[in-house]
C-alpha cells in the first residue's frame, strides 16, 4: 500500500467522527492488537487522544508498560478482522497470525501498525492521571499515517451489541475552519 505523511495538524480530521480503531501494542518483540470504539480528539496539535482501555483487557498491560501504541483506522470492509480483534484476546492467541492482520513497521514507536488500515497514528501515552480511576489513557499522536487514495474509505462506527453504522458520502459545508 502506498502511505504518505498526514501533517499532524490534520489528524483530528480522521478521529472526530469517531471511527472503530485498531490499538496495536508490542512488548517484547510480540504484537498485539484490540478493537477500540471508546476514543475521543482532545486537542489539535500536537493532536492528544483519549481512550478507554479496559484494566481485563490484555492491551491495558501492554498500554501501561510500554506505554506506545498505534491507533489504526479501518475501512468497513474489514468488518471480520475488526470483530474478530475485538472478541478475542492476545493473552490467549496471536491474533495477527490466527486473523491475517499485517503487522508493519512503525517509524516512532515499537507497536506495529496495522498494514490493512488506510491510516496509522503511531502515539505515546503521555498522560495517565485518569488511568487509576477511569482507565483512561491521553495519547499523543506523534506521526500520522494515510493512504491517499482511500482517505475517504467508509469507516464502521459501533453502535452496541453488534451493530454498526457504517460511513457514507462526505458533504462539504462552509466553515470559518480553511
Ligand atoms: C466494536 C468494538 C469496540 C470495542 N471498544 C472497546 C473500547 O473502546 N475499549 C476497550 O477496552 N475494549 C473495547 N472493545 C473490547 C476489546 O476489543 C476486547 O475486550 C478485546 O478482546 C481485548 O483484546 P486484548 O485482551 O488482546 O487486549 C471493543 C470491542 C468491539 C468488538
Amino acid at each position: 500500500m502506498h502511505r504518505r505523511t498526514l501533517p499532524l495538524s490534520q489528524v483530528y480530521r480522521l478521529l472526530e467522527p469517531g471511527p472503530v480503531v485498531l490499538l496495536s501494542t508490542a512488548r517484547a518483540g510480540r504484537p498485539n492488537v484490540m478493537t477500540m470504539s471508546w476514543h475521543t480528539m482532545m486537542e489539535f496539535e500536537p493532536p492528544l487522544v483519549g481512550c478507554v482501555v479496559s484494566n481485563r483487557n490484555y492491551s491495558f498491560d501492554l498500554l501501561r508498560s510500554t506505554r506506545e501504541c498505534a491507533l489504526n483506522v479501518p475501512s468497513a470492509d474489514l468488518a471480520d478482522k475488526v470483530v474478530a480483534c475485538g472478541n478475542a484476546s492476545g493473552r490467549d492467541i496471536d491474533k495477527f497470525a490466527a486473523f491475517g492482520v499485517t503487522a508493519i513497521t512503525a517509524s516512532h514507536i515499537a507497536a506495529p501498525l496495522v498494514g490493512e488500515c488506510f491510516a496509522s497514528l503511531e502515539c505515546k501515552v503521555v498522560d495517565t492521571r485518569l488511568v487509576r480511576a477511569y482507565n483512561f489513557f491521553i495519547l499523543e499522536v506523534v506521526k500520522a499515517w494515510i493512504d491517499p487514495a482511500r482517505k475517504d474509505a467508509p469507516t464502521l462506527h459501533h453502535r452496541g451489541m453488534g451493530r454498526f453504522m457504517v460511513g457514507g458520502k462526505t458533504i462539504t459545508l462552509p466553515s470559518r475552519m480553511k
